[in-house]
């Protein structure tokens, strides 16, 4: 369940204490931290660099660290079957567990977004070594997923005191992916305004986008929430009729409550990113073919070997006021029709491709009548 336990704030929303200096890292957790670490590499370019298990003294998980640009992900398992870890995959299926908040001060941070009413789930914790140190808290979430908060003095190689440097990787071939561009959040109905809310108040963040996005067998409403200065992104949406059949409400079925439902990841060159990936064997959704032949009427002329190209790559087109984007939705890369990952291009363009949820929803409902959810 998602729900928040606190005290009216008595701090104006939008005035933050707590400053956050972008996503730290992403963390996973998986049922097989090794084979799920092999997957991001092959598919989606992300390179081994340190890994925290048994033998680093770490007894109840593998953590293994992955980067590519200025994204780091985390992936790890539980090593039994009691361990917290193996409990939320057990429930939840593999999925994001953490959206770290890199932060100047950890003890101030964590103590303000408390007292504005997150759910304290870990105290400042000091990690140190003959490295450096680097102190980490943990906040409540949407769902069971959690905010940990970050403080590194130039720590930054290895995550964290306890994970060991992967010398022997084998080659990696990133892609393209330059950071994390936004979180989307599937939110039980009726708990939406309160976590816009959470973010807005304990977090400091502003209310970007609002709407309501409608097809034959879906309807949500889609609200965005970003920091002040921008980088951290949630898109958040919840079913706007309970019971429904929309992918969001199969999501939240499978993921039994509310998570991230997608991880955006930002490239320079789409197109590049997406035909190598295409290439490593990422599956994406597949845009139905008259969306390219009304494209130019939406978002204006495109060069006809540039739309030759995002037609044979699938990359979908939106813009708004401030230029364009480009952007694509992976399957499902877990078992269940839970967490998948958009890629995803700027010219300009601040939204999240609004225009294309139609297209998107549409094609993932011929999906859902394919696994016969719908
Ligand atoms: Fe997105």
């Amino acid at each position: 369940m998602s729900v928040i336990e606190r005290e009216p704030s008595t701090i104006p929303a939008g005035q933050s204490a707590v400053r956050l200096d972008g996503i730290d890292y992403v963390e996973l957790y998986v049922g097989n931290a090794y084979q799920a670490a092999h997957f991001y590499r092959t598919m989606f370019g992300f390179k081994p660099v340190a890994r925290a298990g048994m033998e680093t003294g770490m007894r109840d998980r593998l953590s293994i660290v992955m980067v590519q640009g200025d994204i780091r992900l985390v992936i790890t398992s539980g090593l039994n079957p009691d361990s917290p870890i193996s409990r939320h995959v057990a429930l939840h299926g593999d999925g994001v567990k953490d959206v770290a908040f890199r932060v100047d001060d950890v003890a101030a941070a964590f103590q303000t977004a408390v007292e504005r009413g997150a759910r304290a789930v870990a105290e400042p914790q000091v990690h140190e070594d003959e490295r450096g140190r680097v102190v980490r808290a943990t906040i409540g979430a949407p769902g069971d997923t959690v905010h940990s908060l970050v403080e590194r003095h130039g720590y930054a190689a290895t995550l964290f005191p306890g994970f060991e440097a992967i010398t022997n990787a084998p080659a990696t071939h990133a892609v393209g992916f330059t950071e994390v561009d936004h979180v989307a959040v599937s939110m039980e109905s009726g708990h939406l305004d309160e976590w816009i809310q959470f973010y807005k108040e304990v977090l400091g963040f502003h209310q970007s986008h609002h709407e309501m996005v409608w097809t034959k067998n879906s309807s949500m409403n889609s609200k965005v929430v970003e920091d002040p200065s921008g980088k951290i992104k949630f898109p958040i949406q919840e079913p706007s009729k309970a019971g429904t059949n929309s992918q969001v409400q199969e999501y939240l079925n499978f993921n039994h409550g509310s998570g991230a439902q997608h991880v955006a990841f930002l490239c320079d060159d789409i197109c590049f990113t997406v035909r190598t990936i295409r290439e490593n064997g990422v599956r994406f959704l597949e845009v139905p073919g008259t969306y390219y032949e009304v494209l130019e009427e939406r978002v204006g002329a495109i060069q006809p070997a540039v739309m030759a190209e995002y037609q044979e790559l699938g990359i979908l087109v939106d813009s708004d006021e401030d230029g364009r984007l480009m952007q694509i939705f992976s399957e499902p890369v877990e078992a269940r029709p839970t967490m998948f990952v958009e890629v995803i291009e700027r010219r300009g363009a601040r939204g999240f491709g609004s225009g294309n949820i139609k297209a998107l929803f549409e094609a993932v409902e011929r999906q859902q009548e394919r696994r016969g959810t719908i």
